[in-house]
């Protein structure tokens, strides 16, 4: 018989901190997660970028930057209500209080029980995958940033793994080599590239994707745009080029499309796969179902953003299909 579909669900950018954090001292910690609650809560695995570092450090990163994010520790129970196993910490913020802010996200996220990739004590170390097994099934996560490249690891210091991609394919195999001799079934990659706002991916980045993939990557999760972009399949393999937002206050951005973004659930069976993207609309810090006229809206826009990409995706329910050539490697637990 055959068993059910291992599942992935993925959430875009989770920033627990500010008006957040503020709210939570309100409010249980799941009501943010609200409608998307139960696909992330019920899949075999869930990933989020995590926008921030986890610190009560009062002491910022020195550089000039707009925004320098941070969010207390408990404020993880956003994320642990959600069962997000592993976060990304590849991205534009997680060195907003320095050094100390980093390792503090370490130290509490460990605590948390809750894995983390894309950052480390150290160049190898932010670069080496976690590796997470769910089912009897073994995936690996590597991420990384083509964002604030000041905020990188050295050879023996702390920081995020980056990479640019503009620069053709050069750093792919650093970025691969660690996945090497880990004998992972899948492995997933969580990416924060370009810009804010960026309604569709650069070709650049459609570039790199294709070099990651033709390496050996199965998934490749992006973010960073605050927008929910298309979704391309390269040999069988998602690239979901931005997530775009998940639970955040970033009210700054008043083009009202960055507060409409998505969960997507992959489910990924012995003869095949499916990816289910699933509209979501933030109100009030709080990720809702949006009403049909909205959501009529939203599929026909997510819809051609991913037909641009060359992917055609059906709307089943309410939400947007493709199938995948995408197998399970061996039989589930
Ligand atoms: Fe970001």
């Amino acid at each position: 018989m055959a068993s059910r579909p291992f599942t992935i669900a993925f959430a875009g950018d989770v920033m627990p901190g500010r008006d957040v954090e503020a709210a939570l001292a309100a409010r249980r910690p799941e009501e943010f997660w609200g409608d998307a609650l139960p696909y992330l809560r019920d899949a075999d695995l869930s990933i989020c970028n995590l926008e921030t570092p986890i610190t009560t450090s009062s002491e910022k990163w020195k550089g000039a930057k707009t925004f320098k994010f941070k969010a207390s520790p408990h404020t993880l129970s956003i994320l642990k209500a959600a069962n997000i196993a592993l976060v990304g910490l590849a991205n534009n913020h997680t060195g907003d209080y320095g050094t100390q802010g980093l390792l503090d996200s370490f130290e509490h996220l460990a605590k948390a029980g809750i894995a983390w990739c894309g950052a480390g004590r150290t160049l190898a170390e932010a670069r080496r995958p976690a590796v997470l097994e769910r089912r009897g099934l073994k995936l690996a996560i590597a991420g990384f940033s083509d964002r604030m490249p000041e905020y990188q690891a050295g050879e023996a210091t702390p920081g995020h793994s980056f990479a640019w991609p503009p620069k053709g394919t050069g750093p792919v195999p650093e970025l691969l080599a660690p996945f090497d001799g880990l004998g992972a079934d899948l492995k997933l990659m969580s990416i924060h590239w370009g810009a804010d706002l960026l309604k569709r991916p650069l070709a650049s980045r459609r570039r790199f994707a294709r070099a990651l993939v033709e390496g050996g990557i199965d998934i490749i999760h992006g973010h960073s745009s605050h927008m929910t972009q298309g979704v391309e399949v390269i040999e069988g393999r998602p690239v979901l080029y931005d997530n775009g937002n998940a639970i955040q206050d970033f009210w700054i951005y008043l083009w009202p499309w960055t507060q409409r973004s998505a969960v997507f659930v992959l489910e990924i069976g012995s003869d095949g796969s499916r990816l289910r993207q699933i509209p979501m609309v933030t109100r009030g810090m709080t990720l809702r179902r949006p009403d049909p006229s909205l959501l009529r809206r939203m599929l026909a826009r997510f819809g051609g953003l991913s037909r641009a990409l060359g992917t055609t995706m059906t709307i089943e329910d309410g939400t947007l299909v493709t199938r995948l050539q995408l197998a399970l490697p061996r039989a589930l637990a």
